[in-house]
């Protein structure tokens, strides 16, 4: 069996073909391992161009996706992150990641920097292969305008982050 390259969109269509036949206001994609950080994280930027976001914002929706999508894969395995347009009261996007794994125990430490895998870390212990900074999701929240963190009943974890598109400057 050959490598998967792309994530697999969660409707079982490439991404390519959704463009070319109109500007989708969802899209969707299953998460089943690392690399799905970064084609996760590039479709987040082009889809975000779409809706009307620029520069530095484009690189930090970009930054959230992989964070969370990189989460997933390290904490939960398996999981699939939604994209929608929204418009109404004001144009952005609304990034839904959500996975079958344990969920966080307590949300509100898990979203200080220093904190990771359950406890904060001290400046100078010896840090294993692979180890977190824990500041991903403290960093997921100073790029986004909302988000929501909830355990899930079934089990797993649901992440919902909202980034609205700037008002125009005035001149
Ligand atoms: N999807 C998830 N499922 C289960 N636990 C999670 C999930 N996402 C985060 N966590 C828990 O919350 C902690 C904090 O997450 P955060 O992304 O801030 O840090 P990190 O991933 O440990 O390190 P870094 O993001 O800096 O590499 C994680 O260490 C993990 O214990
Ligand atoms: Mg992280």
């Amino acid at each position: 069996m050959g490598a998967r390259t792309q994530p697999l969109p969660a409707d079982g269509r490439s991404p390519a073909r959704k463009r070319e036949t109109h500007m989708t206001e969802v899209r969707s994609f299953c998460v089943a391992s690392s690399v799905d950080a970064i084609w996760c994280s590039r479709e987040a930027s082009r889809f975000a161009a779409e809706i009307g976001f620029t520069g530095n914002d484009l690189a930090e929706i970009a930054i959230v996706v992989s964070e969370l999508v990189s989460n997933v894969s390290k904490f939960a395995m398996r999981g699939q992150v939604t994209m929608e347009a929204i418009g109404e009261p004001r144009r952005g996007i609304r990034i839904v990641v959500a996975d079958d794994g344990p969920g966080i125990e307590d949300i509100d430490s898990a979203m200080l920097d220093g904190f990771s895998e359950g406890r904060m870390l001290c400046d100078d212990e010896i840090r294993h292969d692979g180890q977190g900074l824990g500041s991903g999701l403290g960093a997921v929240e100073r790029l986004t305008d909302e988000l929501f963190l909830e355990n899930l009943e079934e089990g797993g974890l649901r992440v919902t982050a909202i980034k609205h598109v700037p008002w125009p400057r005035r001149r």
